[in-house]
């Protein structure tokens, strides 16, 4: 013990010194400021010329650089331009202080992920970690120093399209996925110049809109919010996120970015956050569109909230002044502010060194190099999830003739899905290259596009706002269509890639149909009546509705918006050099109809027991309760038996920890992983729980016929949850262990546990 805690003291000792000394540096510097170099440090900005991701563009940027008007600027990226606008801040400024830049690196800067809803179904930390450190790499070496990620709201409802930003519905798995992915940004040390601060966003329960529509309203309950919302921002502060944004929803009827309970009381005093909180973009500004008031007063609310620095709305920039004339604030209020700014600098180095991200010899050595791109392929390759396989139709012999089909099987176009802003498409590997890739020579490849990703005029126009993604062939829908049927009956197999074009899903795209295209579906249904056998391979960025897939087509996996290496990827898994493992981490509904839906439900006072008709039992009259396809879901290329499961102890009291053990046997003809699911139910409390929750999770490798126990340890602290009081704690009773392949697959004991 001894051993280990000197070193441990020391290095808490150390932080302890470091903090305090760039706090002390930041007060120094503050002391010299004039009230608008203050509000200047408040102010993000992004230039005419770069990447837009907003409505508005900053005005004025290099005249309020020099001024010390702008404290940070995204949109750019690449030594020379930001070395440029850096100088203007460096040199030309008063007080010579550094700007910080940043950008969206969301799965990905150069090196394209799969999206994050695909990494989250890989149900693998240390490959999300993984991609995010390769992420700051690559950012680092473009010289930036701030990552706007990761997105950890939870969202119940694919109709939104942001549910492709995040890991799914659920908060347990959730929590593990930010932590993962701010220390692969982070690092262990801020101030080496490959690790980027994180920004986790957007805080708070952004994914909740209303009806899946983007930017709609939230209304929640305090239990519900702390239960299933929150943990994942929690998690993502605990692991030392350096920034948070705030989101453009309201809470309890106040706007996020001006929400005291949220961005102060929770935020500080409850998580003790020490970061800086920044808005998203212009969410001040629209705060005058939500109806708590003009300019100078939505400003004033955001400061007094706690927010410190405001993305492109020049609010704080054009009011607090005047504001702070008026005593409508305080100069210790901007001060708070200016210092958490001036700290994440510090933190970062940039006083050290406002150069230490700009280096011109970095980009050719470390962005998209080879490893990155076996990295990303690897990745893919491990967020596919097979969700159906009659007949083991999967993997495909590297023999005969394979039809491939579809307006996404020879498209680079949208492979690498939505925000991907430094992302360059023709650098993307095709589903056709990846299959030549893999295959050679030994299958004779058909190909036919056979439709458009949609002959929808609006939607096309909605999907092309980034550029043409969604192309509309000379060829009219019908020959299209008759072509691929004519290519399908020259092959032994057809694979029809079909999907989503990439901006169908992400900010500001809602759908209210989640259905594949009519287009592809036409397609589709055209094909089946060539009675080949079909494999169909979805590109998309959310749960679909598959319902008519799920029932005519013979296997269906599903391969997000991979990244760069898309086809390669889903070559590998279609002819099985890899075994897929990915299970989906956001409910597949039937129908729009049946959403929110989400496996940790209630069960209500009539819950439906999915015996026939149920009159006066919580139903639909026309369509089951189940959802296609469940949380927690994913088959493979082998089959996994599990055992009944052992519990170590019937009856437990107090801080004992029970040993939950199942024995799972590889049955199949391939090796292969599988990732073992802890549920909970608490049956009888004192507030109404899920009818079970995620509290734990392994994966297990096995060879054919090789058969390995998984244990889990559980504790009380798996048995919390937050009571009416929002205490979080457990109460004494009967719990049921659940442990399984999926959310509704699993194998149950249930265990009586006294205070
Ligand atoms: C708005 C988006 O909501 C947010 O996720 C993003 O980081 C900012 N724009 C900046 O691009």
């Amino acid at each position: 013990m001894k051993r280990t805690g000197l070193p441990l003291l020391l290095l808490l000792t150390a932080l302890h010194a470091f903090s305090q000394d760039y706090q002390a540096k930041a007060k120094a510097l503050l002391a010299k400021m004039t009230l608008d170099e203050k509000i200047g440090q408040l102010n993000l900005v992004t230039p005419g010329g770069g990447i837009l991701t907003g409505a508005v563009v900053s005005q004025g940027v290099e005249d309020n650089i020099r001024k010390g008007l702008v404290g940070g600027l995204f949109g750019i990226y690449g030594p020379e331009k930001v070395r440029k606008a850096q100088d203007l801040a460096v040199k030309n400024s008063r007080l010579h202080i550094p700007l910080i830049f940043g950008l969206d690196v969301i799965h990905g800067h150069k090196t394209i992920f799969p999206i994050p809803l695909g990494l989250s179904a890989t149900w693998d930390p240390a490959l999300v970690e993984k991609s995010a450190r390769i992420a700051a790499t690559e950012a680092s070496a473009d010289g930036l120093a701030w990552a706007f990620s990761p997105m950890v709201d939870i969202a119940r409802d694919a109709r939104w399209g942001r549910i492709s930003e995040g890991s799914g519905e659920d908060p347990y798995l959730g929590g593990i996925i930010a932590k993962a992915m701010v220390s692969g940004y982070q690092g262990k040390d801020l101030s080496a110049n490959n690790n980027i601060m994180a920004c986790v966003k957007h805080f708070a329960l952004y994914g909740a809109a209303e009806a899946g529509r983007e930017y709609n309203t939230v209304d929640m309950s305090r239990i519900k919010m702390y239960e299933y919302y929150l943990p994942p921002y929690k998690a993502a502060v605990e692991a030392g996120a350096g920034s948070i944004m705030s989101s453009f929803n309201e809470i309890d009827a106040i706007p996020a970015t001006g929400n005291k309970w949220l961005l102060t009381d929770l935020l500080r005093k409850e998580w003790g956050f020490k970061g800086f909180v920044v808005s998203d973009y212009t969410s001040l500004s629209e705060m005058i569109n939500h109806g708590v008031g003009d300019l100078p007063a939505v400003s004033t609310l955001a400061l007094k909230a706690g927010l410190d620095m405001d993305m492109v709305a020049e609010g704080f920039l054009h009011t607090l002044k005047k504001s702070l004339q008026e005593g409508k604030i305080s100069m210790a209020e901007i001060d708070r502010a200016c210092l958490r700014i001036l700290e994440a600098k510090y933190k970062l180095g940039l006083f050290d060194n406002p150069y230490k991200y700009i280096d011109e010899t970095r980009p050719a050595k470390e962005i998209l190099t080879a490893e990155t791109r076996k990295a990303s392929r690897e990745i893919a390759a491990h967020a596919c999830v097979l969700l159906k396989n009659n007949n083991q139709l999967l993997p495909l012999q590297k023999s005969g003739t394979i039809a491939l089909v579809g307006p996404l099987a020879n498209n680079q176009r949208n492979m690498l899905g939505t925000w991907v802003v430094a992302g360059d498409w023709t650098k993307s590997i095709p589903v056709m290259d990846g299959i030549k890739n893999v295959a050679g020579n030994a299958v004779n490849l058909l190909y036919a596009k056979g439709a458009n990703i949609s002959d929808d005029s609006m939607l096309i126009k909605n999907a092309n706002v980034f550029g043409t993604e969604i192309d509309t062939d000379k060829k009219s829908p019908e020959e299209l269509i008759n072509e691929a049927v004519a290519t399908a009956a020259k092959a032994d197999v057809v694979v029809a890639v079909l999907g989503e074009a990439a901006d169908m899903s992400g900010e500001s795209s809602s759908r209210s149909d989640i259905g594949l295209p009519e287009s592809q579906e036409n397609l589709l249904k055209a094909l089946a009546t060539t009675g080949k056998p079909i494999v169909l391979v979805l590109i998309n960025g959310r749960p679909l509705t598959l319902p008519w897939e799920a029932e005519h087509i013979a296997a269906i996996l599903e391969a997000w918006a991979p990244g760069t290496e898309a086809g390669n990827a889903i070559a590998d898994v279609l002819f099985g050099n890899y075994n897929p493992s990915g299970k989906i981490t956001a409910t597949f509904p039937r129908s729009v109809g049946q959403i929110p839906i989400y496996y940790n439900h209630k069960n209500t006072g009539r819950p439906y027991d999915g015996k026939g008709p149920g009159k006066f039992r919580s139903y639909y009259m026309d369509i089951s309760n189940d959802p296609l396809y469940p949380f927690g879901y994913g088959l493979s290329y082998t089959s996994f038996d599990y055992s009944d499961l052992i519990v170590s102890k019937a009856r437990l009291k107090g801080e004992e920890t029970l040993t939950a053990t199942v024995s799972i046997t590889n049955t199949g003809k391939y090796a292969g992983e599988e990732t073992v699911q802890l549920y909970i139910t608490d049956p009888v409390a004192s507030v109404t729980r899920a009818v079970k929750d995620l509290k734990g999770f392994k994966k297990v490798f096995l060879q054919p016929g090789e058969k390995k126990e998984v244990s889990f340890s559980i504790t009380t602290q798996q048995l919390k949850f937050y009571n009416s009081q929002l205490k979080y704690d457990w109460e004494p009773g009967e719990f049921i262990i659940q442990v399984g392949t999926s959310s509704a697959t699993t194998k149950s004991v249930a265990v009586q546990w006294m205070k």
